[in-house]
């Protein structure tokens, strides 16, 4: 076979058998297909597609591409849980916590962030001495002693992925359904859980902007996962504003404690509750929201918080200080009426500039910056209410600040936002 073959195939919108598609990433993996080659190959996906046996064979050649966990000794359903990204997202600091505490075992691989979204591993990195690089035999005897770990995937994990992923980060190829699909379920299937919560976010912060695109994500995620005989749903979530109060690594983990402590958001309560309740069905576990919520703001979600953070050598200390941030600057409304816009990309970018998240992989992260609202969409504002602190190492200049109030909407009429929007199973 040549690669330049199979490019000219998939560029005219031909269909590539298993084998070739086998050729092809084996050979990506090896070093004999150039990357050169593989970004003309995804460009050519970018614009053809792939038929869903095309992307079942480009997902479990990328699975088989590096080592898979074998969960297996650890008793009962093992849950995951994946979102697709977005900005303020400490769904799983929360959510792994709430469901191990009902005894569902919850073994977890996380990311790190990059450009305005952020990443749980640099949320949990952000509490002194929290380690997230654990051996499989560490990592596996953790769950089976206290139902909870989550640790930074594996870098035997997936390789095609590991290459792919960089290769489309600067090829302009991220966003297209079957190669972000393989890209999620090749790590989800590899990383071992027998079933599998996927956020599919959508809005203007995620990589879906429209509904349309998340269903047909979810939809085909979801396929593929059962497919190999995972327990899988997609929950479709609203990314148009950041989810919950902050954004930045020390101070989504001070919200998460927060919500655990009983004293968040209603919304955002309320929001892990519903979620909490599909990934402990999916552990063949039924429990009422009533029970659920009572787990989490009740002390016992946040117990195995704490039981994990010590177990990973965090520091319990640490856990509950606040932001250093040395500057604190608060933004207050300049009007009466409703929040009717904050958009995520916007604040998400912004957070990233103060350095709680990387424009490049590689860049330093500051983990005490960022920004905490006290105003979300459909809250009920007065001209010179706190709309929002933001927490910097330098004093804001005029231009940012003013940056910042112009993405603050408000007006008379209410809006209502809702955070679940579709549940595909
Ligand atoms: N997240 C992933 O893991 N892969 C993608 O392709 C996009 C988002």
């Amino acid at each position: 076979m040549r690669a330049v073959d199979l490019i000219q195939k998939k560029r005219d919108g031909l269909e590539l058998s298993s084998d070739e598609i086998q050729w092809l990433i084996s050979g990506y993996v090896a070093g004999t297909v150039p990357d050169y080659q593989m970004s003309a190959f995804a460009m050519a996906v970018y614009f053809q597609g792939m038929t869903t046996r095309e992307t079942r064979d480009l997902t479990m050649c990328m699975v088989e591409s590096g080592e898979q966990i074998d969960l297996s000794s650890i008793p009962g359903i093992k849950t995951d849980k994946h979102s697709t990204g977005g900005v303020g997202d400490k769904v799983t600091l929360i959510l792994a916590p709430l469901v191990a505490s009902f005894g569902v075992p919850v073994a977890k691989m996380s990311g790190r962030g990059l450009g305005h979204t952020g990443g749980t591993l640099d949320k949990l990195e952000s509490i002194k001495g929290f380690q997230i690089e654990r051996t499989q035999e560490e990592f596996i005897n953790q769950v089976k002693a206290i139902n909870i770990s989550v640790i930074g995937q594996s870098d035997n994990l997936v390789k095609a992925d590991k290459l792919l992923y960089a290769l489309r980060d600067v090829t302009a190829t991220v966003d297209i359904i079957p190669l972000i699909a393989s890209s999620v379920m090749s790590k989800k299937i590899a990383a071992g859980a027998d079933s599998i919560l996927l956020d599919v976010t959508v809005g203007e912060g995620a990589f879906m902007k429209t509904l349309e695109d998340a269903e047909e994500l979810s939809k085909t995620m979801v396929a593929l996962g059962k497919k190999v005989s995972r327990k899988t749903v997609a929950v479709i979530t609203d990314m148009s504003q950041p989810l919950g109060r902050a954004i930045g690594n020390r101070l989504e983990v001070l919200e998460a404690l927060e919500i655990m402590q009983g004293n968040g958001r209603e919304d955002v309560t309320h929001f892990i509750c519903e979620l909490g309740q599909i990934m402990l069905s999916l552990a063949s576990v039924d429990e009422s929201l009533e029970t659920i919520h009572d787990h989490l703001v009740n002390g016992l979600a946040l117990q195995k918080f704490e039981q994990m953070v010590e177990a990973q050598g965090g520091d319990l200390k640490d856990l509950y200080r606040s932001s250093s941030a040395p500057v604190v600057t608060e933004v207050f409304a300049e009007d009466d009426g409703y929040v009717v816009a904050l958009p995520a990309l916007e604040f998400g970018l912004f957070a990233m500039r103060l350095g709680a998240g990387r424009a490049v992989k590689t860049d330093p992260l500051d983990y005490e910056s960022g920004i905490v609202f006290n105003k979300k969409i459909g809250d009920a504002v007065k001209n010179g209410d706190s709309i929002a602190k933001i927490y910097s190492q330098e004093k804001l200049t005029e231009k940012e600040l003013t940056e910042f109030k112009k993405n603050v909407k408000i007006d008379s009429a209410r809006i209502e936002t809702k955070e679940i929007i579709k549940i595909i199973s």
